[in-house]
């Protein structure tokens, strides 16, 4: 737990050491290898809090996929509870922490009717619905009359439909204004079994859409006005939600937003906890929004295996992906040595990348970023953990502990 200790250091602002110390603490495992740099980890956790400005923070597991580093997040002040991202997962977490919400909705039957048999997991996880259904879903796995009460909470949508622009925002909850949101909630609460205890409305037009394009200010301008009229729309819809449920049960919380969002959602007074998990890990999606810079504290090192031609280098490995959207902005991003270049037409591959630009040579290592934050653990059994160029131990991920959630 003390490895996340607070500390002053900013390391990877001198990436021409931080990146070749990383190398070099990691000299002597096999690629690839998963690296988490614990000051820049301690920073990101410090700063989100400091951002956050009081508002306590639930940790998206999602981002991380690491339960040592979500236990380590939880251990610092100004962090409190997860959102969970699977239900067999939440059941998990739970055995050691006591407030996991699971952000999305389940009909995972075999670990519905596990919740139900076990009367601690059921006091400490928060089902997510949206519809009627996934309670049904429920009852059909075990009726009210054979379970503990369920914890239940409702999940807003937050999205919003501008002229010319069309819709914002991600495509989940059915329930579109606060009206539903209500009509939700006293089912609910009508229902025996189940008990109302929050609401979560997730920003996602502001929290995960980036807002820093260089050069590019009319771009900028533009996100920015679209943000400002998502958060005054969709923060109206989301207060009425709360005001009208607050009659209905008393709400335990009322979570939003995300790493992208958060001085922008602690702006709706109705929100009593954020959510935040990819500013930890810092995927480099993230070092492209205004308001905040995060330290690239999860990074993959692979190896060179061959030299095509002079200022080429192929290494094993690099087509790691991520989810969204498919663009270039999708593609690990190579930062040490600086300035490789993938080859446009072969760009990240299945197991061989290569990259131009160094001077590098069959052996050597070549360290690039994730997109995202959580997805890397999906690759990696283990990521190792660096101190100022020294190795610290290492944490395994949910691939590495043998589970694998979606
Ligand atoms: C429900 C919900 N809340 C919050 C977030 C934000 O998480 P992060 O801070 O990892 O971007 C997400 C991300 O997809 C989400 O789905």
């Amino acid at each position: 737990m003390t490895l996340l200790a607070p500390s002053a250091a900013t390391p990877w602002l001198a990436p021409d050491r931080f990146w070749p110390g990383v190398i070099a603490a990691t000299a002597d495992l096999d690629a690839p290898v998963g690296v988490l740099e614990l000051d820049a980890l301690a920073w990101n956790a410090a700063d989100l809090v400091r951002r956050a400005g009081g508002t306590p923070i639930r940790l998206a597991s999602k981002s991380l996929r690491v339960r040592e580093a979500i236990e380590a997040v939880l251990a610092l002040p100004g962090w409190h509870g997860v959102l969970a991202y699977s239900l067999r997962e939440a059941l998990r977490l739970a055995t050691r922490i006591d407030d996991v919400v699971l952000g999305y909705p389940t009909v995972d039957r075999g670990a519905i009717a596990a919740l139900a048999r076990d009367e601690e997991a059921a006091r400490r996880i928060t089902l997510m619905v949206d519809s009627v259904d996934q309670l049904d879903v429920v009852d059909a796995v075990v009726p009210p009359d054979r379970r503990p009460e369920l914890r239940v909470a409702i999940d807003l949508d937050m999205s919003i439909d501008l002229p010319v622009l069309g819709h914002l925002g991600v495509r989940r909850s059915p329930l579109r204004d606060a009206a539903s949101a209500v009509a939700l909630g006293r089912e609910v609460a009508r229902r025996a079994g189940f008990r109302l205890v929050g609401l979560m409305g997730y920003e996602a037009q502001i929290a995960g859409v980036v807002d820093r394009y260089g050069a590019n200010l009319a771009h900028e301008r533009v996100i920015a006005e679209v943000k400002r009229r998502s958060a005054a729309q969709a923060f109206a819809r989301r207060e009425a939600a709360v005001a009208g449920l607050s009659e209905i049960a008393e709400l335990e919380f009322v979570n939003g937003g995300g790493t992208g969002s958060i001085e922008s959602t602690i702006t709706d007074s109705s929100v009593t906890e954020l959510t935040a998990g990819s500013g930890l890990f810092a995927g480099h999606l993230f070092d492209r929004y205004r308001t905040f810079r995060p330290a690239p504290a999860a990074s993959f090192l692979l190896s060179v295996v061959r030299t095509p031609q002079t200022g080429l280098a192929t290494v094993e490995g690099g087509g790691w992906i991520a989810s969204g959207p498919i663009g270039p902005d999708r593609r690990p991003l190579p930062v040490w040595p600086p300035r490789l270049a993938y080859e446009a037409r072969e760009q990240a591959g299945e197991v061989q990348t290569p990259l131009r630009g160094g001077a590098l040579r069959t052996g050597d290592r070549v360290v690039l970023r994730h997109a995202k934050s959580g997805e890397p653990a999906e690759r990696l059994a283990a990521y190792r953990l660096v101190r100022g160029g020294v190795r610290q131990g290492e944490w395994p991920t949910y691939r590495g502990e043998g589970m694998t959630f979606t």
